[in-house]
């Protein structure tokens, strides 16, 4: 740097604002309508539901009898909330329980419970009503780990066939003459650990006669998406076993998606607390979206060599946040609070997915309610919405939308020696035209302004919804279940320009008018 040695040049230095640091500046983004990517699939903002925890038994089935507000055993004011998210599909049974799940004790008048915790009282038939009721697709994990091929065929049968069948019929009988639809299949759950413990070779054959022996009976769905499972962590076996096997596919058998699980935990076993944390723990969970970006990138490149035109997809079919279990609840049940901490992460899991959509094509957040990174928090006849749920309701406008590659200098954000980008942002355009953009700001102490060029695109201002929240660790209760709530916010576009500053850890998605 020049040195100033006029006193009058000293003068001005001391009375002229002080420059902005670098760390301050405006972030310069630069976004570029006219070079758009893939579509953004709907099917990436999906969710899990596994018969873990209070997950299903509280958090969405009460009863027919209960007092809690129902429709046919089925929480309405569960599923008048997840109707807002237009979730594109919800994942069912399990996780590891749907390689143990036998459906029979799940349908018709006598449920054979398995213990206090698993009734069997939501079954398929629950389970399709539930889907009808919020609006979503069926996707139905079978048990290839300790089932048969046959045993989850007829599973499809009970489901998809019409009443001249003799599954179909008994579905009728149970009070559901028209068939379900399923809209994707899954093939096992991890098989190389609780879905069966299986050696990449051994899955892939049985892999195989899954996805030749299981159908859709019901014209109006005919085929089904295939998901077959993908690797455990970075290891390339079973992608390797998976993508050599469909290249050289015969005509018996497909698959549409390859699995890959991802938890953002701060380093295995879970163990981070899931409220009162500080601003390091904030920042250490916050790099694992750079792993699943990392993990997705030499996955994705594996499946390249097999194929190179994205055929098969990638189904991140379980992600989100891992932490401690919320103190004093059991353990087992996987229950933890959701900080505006999930917020940011759910934020920047989601951008990870936009700028993979050419490979990326399905994931679920791990899992829908009570259970891990949840939506939504219920007890007894409390719900309250989570701040991940308001994240996934502000992305609404990204389903099926196009992705628009935006460049930029994240710069830095660093606390307590850990480092991270400073800033994300992604646009897309929605198939009416309108250009969305998503901006978080990942440091937690400063805000950040955001300059936007717009390129390509008419607008005269911008609105939508911010998310921030008085602490990283901010937290909605069935007390104060606001604490941690959008609000509106709007800017013009002026010279081509938008520009927009933000609360520190915050998500804003925007409009462009
Ligand atoms: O989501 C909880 C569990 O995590 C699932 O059952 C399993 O698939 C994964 O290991």
């Amino acid at each position: 740097m020049r040195l100033l040695t006029s006193a009058a040049a000293i003068a001005a230095a001391l009375t002229l604002p002080v420059a902005a640091h670098a760390a301050d500046a405006p972030v310069q983004v630069t976004l570029d309508a006219s070079k758009p990517g893939a579509v953004i699939d709907r099917h990436v903002f999906g969710q899990f539901a596994e018969h873990l925890g209070s997950g299903i038994y509280g958090g969405i089935w009460v009863g027919k009898e209960s007092t809690i507000p129902n429709t046919r055993g089925i929480r309405n004011d569960v599923v008048g909330a997840l109707k807002a998210l237009k979730v594109p599909n919800v994942r069912w049974p399990g996780g590891c329980f749907a390689d143990q799940y036998n459906w029979r004790r799940g349908v018709g008048p006598e449920r054979k419970p398995i213990g206090a915790g698993e009734p069997n009282t939501f079954g398929t038939d629950e389970f399709m009503d539930f889907a009808q009721q919020i609006g979503t697709e069926a996707y139905i994990s079978v048990n290839l780990g300790s089932s048969t091929a046959q045993d989850a065929s007829e599973w499809l049968e009970y489901m998809t066939a019409s009443a001249d069948h003799a599954l179909g019929a008994e579905r009728a009988k149970n009070g559901h003459p028209e068939p379900y639809k399923v809209a994707i299949l899954g093939l096992g759950n991890e098989s190389w650990d609780c879905g069966g413990a299986m050696s990449a070779d051994f899955y892939v054959n049985e892999m195989k006669r899954f996805s030749h022996f299981l159908h859709s009976y019901n014209p109006a769905q005919p085929t089904m998406k295939r998901v077959a499972v993908g690797p455990s962590g970075g290891a390339e076996n079973y992608t390797e076993e998976v993508m050599k096997a469909w290249k050289s596919r015969s005509w018996s058998w497909d698959i549409d998606a390859m699995s890959l699980h991802f938890y953002a935990t701060g380093g295995w076993p879970p163990h981070m607390a899931d409220t009162g944390f500080d601003e390091k723990d904030y920042a250490v969970l916050l790099k694992d979206p750079t792993a699943m970006d990392d993990l997705i990138k030499t996955q994705s490149a594996i499946m390249d060599k097999y194929d190179p035109e994205k055929k098969v997809a990638l189904a991140v079919d379980e992600w989100g946040a891992w932490l401690a279990p919320t103190p004093g609840s059991n353990p087992g049940a996987l229950a933890q609070q959701n900080s505006q901490r999930d917020a940011v992460l759910t934020a920047l899991s989601l951008n990870v997915f936009a700028r993979h959509a050419d490979r990326v094509r399905m994931a679920n957040i791990a899992q829908m309610i009570n259970v891990l990174q949840a939506m939504i928090l219920t007890d007894k006849d409390k719900m309250v919405l989570t701040p991940t749920y308001h994240v996934f309701h502000m992305y609404v406008p990204f389903q099926d939308a196009t992705f628009i590659p935006l460049t930029f200098d994240a710069g830095t954000y660093t606390t307590n020696g850990v480092t991270l980008p400073r800033v994300d942002a992604v646009a897309a355009k929605d198939k009416a035209g309108k250009v969305w953009i998503a901006v978080t700001n990942i440091d937690a102490k400063s805000p950040a302004t955001f300059s936007v060029s717009l390129a390509g695109v008419k607008a005269a201002k911008a609105s939508g919804q911010t998310l921030s929240a008085p602490k990283v660790s901010s937290i909605n209760t069935f007390d104060a279940p606001n604490t941690v709530a959008p609000k509106a916010l709007s800017a013009k576009v002026a010279g081509g320009k938008l520009t927009i500053t933000v609360a520190p850890a915050s998500v804003t998605v925007l409009g462009l008018d």
